[in-house]
Parts: C-alpha cells; structure tokens; sequence
C-alpha cells in the first residue's frame, strides 16, 4: 500500500541521532532518515518506520527535487463522508473504515411524498438547505474538526445530477480551503461497504445491491475490484415496489409499507410469473410483472379503497400497519403479499446462481431493499454453504457512513481526487 509523492519541501536539520533528513509532502511532514543525501532506492526497510510513516522509497533524487513514495501508518484515520445522490443529505465520520463516529441522515422523504417519487429540482433545493448543517452535526457528533480529518469523501455518482452536485461542490470547496485530500466514491460501492465494512466478509464475495435505483449483481475480488455479474434491463427492484404502492394509493416509499402489510396476505394466492431473460441470465426485469400488477387492478373494482387509503395519507402522512389494514381489503393483501414474494424469488434465485458460478465465499445484500423483513428469512430458510451479510438497517438506505467507509480502502491506496472531480449521473461500478 504505498502511495507516491511529491516532496514540496524537505531540508536537513541535527537531531538527537545526528543529522536527519526531513520531508513534507502535500499530506503532511514526514521523518525520512537519518544520515547524509538519499539516493533512489533508499528507504527504511520494512516495518522500521518511526513516526506515522512506516516505510518509504526513493524513486528520484537529485538537486532540489525528490520524488519518494511513502507508507503511512494507517492508524485512527477519519474520514468525512458527504452522501447526496438522491433524496437524502448524509454526512458521516468513519474511523478506519469501520468505527462509525457519527451519522447523520435528513430525508426529503416527507417533500417527496405527496408528488409519489422524487421530484430532482426539490431534491437539489433541499440538499442546498441541508448540507451545511448536516455536515456540521456530523462532525460535531464526532468531536472532530476539519483539520483532523484524514480525507473527505463524497459520492461522484451515479445518481441525480443535480443532487450530487451540491454534494460534490461542498466536498471540493471544504477540502480545497481545509487542504484535506479528496476521495470519490461511486454511490453502489458505498452500499457494498455498508456490509462489508461492519461484518468479516470473506472475497471473493457475490454483492447484490438492491434499491430504488440500482438492482446489480458483482463479483467483490481481493482489493475491491468489481465485475458486473447482471443487472435490470428496467425497473429496480425498489422502484417496482415504489410504482406499486403508488398504483394502489399507499404512501412513498413503497417498500417500507408492502413489506409492512406482505406478511397479513398470503403470498401464493396471485400466480405472478417470473421472467425469463433472453441473453445474460442473470439480468433482471421487473416491467414485466409490474404490468401484471397493473392488469390485476384493472380486473378489480379498488377505487373505493384507493379513495379510502388517500383520505387516510390526508389524515395521517404515516400510518401504522394496523390503520392501513383498515382499508386494505384481504383480496389486495394477498396480490401485494404475492408480489412481494416475487420480487423475492427473482433477486434470490440470481444471487444464488451467480454465487454459485463464481464460487462465492460470502454473499453480501445490501440497498434500501435489504430492509425488506420478507427478503430476510427468504434468504435465512435458503441454505447456503457460504454466510449471507446484511447490513443494520440504518446502513442499508441511503447514508454517508458507506460512502466514508468505502473511501477508506482507497485512502489506503492513495487514490485521491482533484478540483477537477466531477458529478456523473451514470458512473459505472464496473
Ligand atoms: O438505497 P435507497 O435508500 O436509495 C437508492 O439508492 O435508491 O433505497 C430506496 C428504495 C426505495 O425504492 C424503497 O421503496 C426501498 O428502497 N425500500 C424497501 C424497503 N425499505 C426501503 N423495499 C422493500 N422493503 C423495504 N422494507
Ligand atoms: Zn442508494
């Protein structure tokens, strides 16, 4: 894990053990050795490093100028995490990838609901009024100041264009004017780390990310290299859910409230068929049965209890499960209860083929869909010769506490942004 720089400063002093060459690069200031002029090659050796360097070697000398890569001990690194790809503002501490210092989240959900998705202008304009006081709870909640921080990290993508961006330019400004280094995480990535980080998972592992943008299945290598397994050809997973819960007058998201009300229907009472995929096997599709969905509701006269769930959400922007069953007949119960477990059957038997064709050592799901209780102890009564990884539910929606945790591997590598980052709304993973 060395990382390469470039001294911006170095000079000799005496120290006690005689004359010591000091350096400084852009990071910080480092004790180099001991002793006269460096040549290339010079370094301690492995392990004698003193200070908070451990090693470092020597790639050009000459003059004035040195160029040497160093590595650092990686001890209590914090992290700041900025996370603003979609309708959440999240800033998180993280402490050598895993201890998370703080987390703090403010959900637009409550700005969004009453248009049954989000709406990206109201999505940036309510990102541009949080993040100043999101970041700084964070940081407070931590006891950390900028200053002792060991980089920031932000989502570049993909995500809302607009919505990354507010979170992107405040990440660039606070390390440019703090002179923290910057790390760019790709938001799917984050997901992944929210598991990986907080359980000993064993790579390669098989990461099926599932939420209300994103339904990928990756193969996770030594180092954190990514290869895209399948993914949807629609739909995600959580928008299905999203669409569905709409169609039929429940709040948004939809997820929380199908899987809410799935275990009071009976889950084999609607025969949805599962979809049958041309090509990569291991691609998804939902349209399919979000149609079946649309058809069974066209074949049922619901716009009594539909009127009836809008003047409840009137009445009450988060009903309970009990008040929801009040005006959701057993007929509906049981085709959400069948959807739901469709869903299901669809994003496990995928996971379990593409473990099983890479030789997976672990399984990890991750994705505001992980929440899903139904998914759960699907996954749980499945056995399987490898452990499955969720993550806890406050890490499974959107958070930054994934994306610092995520950075933290690359802050190891030295991989570091510049002013010239960019948002991307398509960022690929792999
Ligand atoms: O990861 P996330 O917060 O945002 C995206 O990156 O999309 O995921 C949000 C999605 C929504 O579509 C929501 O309906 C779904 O996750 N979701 C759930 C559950 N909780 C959230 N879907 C099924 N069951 C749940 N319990
Ligand atoms: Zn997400």
């Amino acid at each position: 894990m060395f990382q390469l720089h470039e001294v911006v400063e170095f000079g000799l002093f005496f120290g006690r053990e005689g004359l010591l060459f000091f350096a400084a690069d852009q990071f910080g200031d480092a004790l180099l050795r001991g002793g006269g002029g460096l040549k290339v090659g010079d370094g301690f050796g492995r392990g004698a490093g003193r200070d908070e360097v451990d090693d470092f070697e020597v790639h050009r000398a000459g003059g004035a100028h040195l160029v040497f890569s160093i590595q650092r001990k990686l001890r209590a690194v914090r992290i700041l995490g900025i996370e603003s790809s979609c309708d959440e503002t999240a800033a998180a501490v993280v402490e050598d990838g895993s201890r998370i210092l703080s987390s703090v989240v403010a959900s637009q959900i409550a700005t969004h609901a009453k248009y049954g998705g989000v709406v990206p202008e109201l999505a940036s304009r309510e990102h541009l009024r949080a993040i100043v006081p999101v970041v700084r709870l964070a940081l407070e909640r931590a006891d950390t100041r900028l200053e002792e921080l060991g980089a920031i990290a932000v989502t570049q993508g993909p995500g809302l264009v607009g919505s990354l961006l507010v979170g992107l330019t405040y990440a660039k400004a606070l390390a440019l004017v703090r002179r923290v280094p910057l790390i760019a995480v790709n938001h799917i990535e984050g997901h992944i780390h929210a598991v990986v980080s907080q359980n000993p998972v064993e790579l390669p592992a098989l990461a099926l990310v599932v939420s209300g943008g994103h339904t990928h299945l990756y193969e996770v290598g030594e180092g954190f290299r990514y290869r895209l397994l399948g993914k949807t050809r629609d739909d995600a997973a959580g928008e299905a859910f999203d669409k569905v819960a709409k169609l039929l007058g429940f709040s948004y998201p939809g997820g929380p409230v199908i899987d809410m009300l799935a275990p009071h229907g009976n889950p084999r009472a609607v025969p949805f068929t599962l979809a049958k995929m041309k090509g990569n096997t291991l691609d998804f599709s939902f349209s399919g049965l979000k149609t079946a969905v649309l058809r069974w509701t066209e074949a049922h006269d619901l716009a009594g209890e539909v009127e009836a769930r809008r003047e409840l959400l009137r009445r009450n922007s988060q009903p309970g499960v009990e008040e929801w069953l009040t005006v959701t007949p057993r007929e509906t119960l049981d085709m959400l209860a069948s959807f739901q477990h469709t869903v299901i059957r669809e994003l496990l038997r995928r996971a379990v083929k593409a473990a099983e064709g890479m030789g997976a050592r672990s399984l990890v799901i991750s994705g505001g869909v992980a929440c899903n209780s139904g998914l759960r102890l699907a996954t749980a009564a499945t056995r399987l010769p490898y452990p499955v990884f969720f993550p806890t539910p406050g890490l499974s929606t959107d958070n930054a506490a994934m994306i610092a945790a995520a950075a933290f591997p690359k802050f190891a590598r030295g991989e570091f942004a510049d002013s010239a980052l960019r948002a991307q709304a398509n960022l690929a993973l792999a």
